[in-house]
């Protein structure tokens, strides 16, 4: 049994084929409430973290990484709180076509938005578009959403009887392998209409850090967790087959 504690993490993930991880990237509310900070303080602390996790991911070999920044639930917050979220997601936009070596795609109904939003989302896409490191943004996004979306497509083409594998094609993540690893900060452990579909057979990971305080070594430690479980399939351990 190798050691996955002193493993360096690229072996780690290379071994492990975790090949999609996935966040959801929650308690930026609660980080800045227990600094006396308004909550929008922490997205934009959180968004700062967003940037450095992702390129972390990128460089110890995880070939593609979803983030959950904006559910098609959040905009029941109060007006101020999601003008605040889109003012930080606009300027990374600006910056975004510089991060080397990033696809990127926007998961969820973004143009739904504003026209704005829409336009730029699609901007950055383009530009990017044929990276070899693939970054979804769920934006506007929702498993049921997504789901829903995807069977009024295939009634539209005609489509009289739906298999799974025409149901996962027309998902927003299209081409992206499943996730391997969802992590979720914040302390809850619940999915939020995150990846319905495409997590059946994710593995889950769960954070008491706020999404703000969660560190390149948190990575580390949710992927040697991850390196070390057994992934069934529903099936059995290879020494039981046996
Ligand atoms: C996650 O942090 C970011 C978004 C949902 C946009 P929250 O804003 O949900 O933070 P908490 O859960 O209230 O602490
Ligand atoms: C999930 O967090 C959505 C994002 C991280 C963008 P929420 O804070 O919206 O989830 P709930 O309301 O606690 O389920
Ligand atoms: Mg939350």
């Amino acid at each position: 049994m190798t050691d996955l504690t002193t493993m360096p993490i690229t072996e780690v993930v290379e071994k492990s084929e975790l090949k999609h991880i996935a966040f959801i990237m929650d308690g930026n509310g609660r980080w800045a409430r227990q600094r006396n900070l308004p909550r929008e303080a922490g997205h934009t602390a959180g968004a700062a973290n967003f940037k450095t996790i992702v390129r972390y991911c990128k460089r110890i070999g995880i070939q593609c990484c979803t983030v959950y920044a904006f559910s098609t639930e959040n905009i029941r917050r109060p007006r101020h709180e999601v003008e605040a979220i889109f003012r930080l997601l606009l300027s990374y936009i600006e910056e975004a076509g510089s991060e080397k070596d990033i696809e990127f795609r926007f998961i969820g109904n973004p143009a739904a938005l504003s026209e704005n939003i829409g336009r730029r989302t699609k901007a950055l896409e383009d530009v990017t578009r044929g990276r070899p490191y693939r970054l979804n943004i769920a934006l506007n996004y929702g498993g049921r959403d997504e789901i829903v979306n995807a069977v009024n497509t295939l009634l539209a083409e005609g489509k009289q009887k739906i298999t799974e594998d025409d149901i996962s094609a027309n998902l927003y993540t299209d081409t992206c392998p499943d996730p391997d690893l969802v992590v979720r900060t914040g302390k809850e452990m619940r999915i939020s209409n995150f990846l319905l579909w495409q997590s059946a057979y994710a593995e889950f990971y769960f954070s008491d850090k706020m999404w703000p305080d969660y560190s390149t070594d948190d990575v580390d430690e949710a992927v040697r967790d991850f390196a070390g479980r057994s992934r069934r399939w529903g099936g059995l351990d290879k020494d039981e087959t046996k």
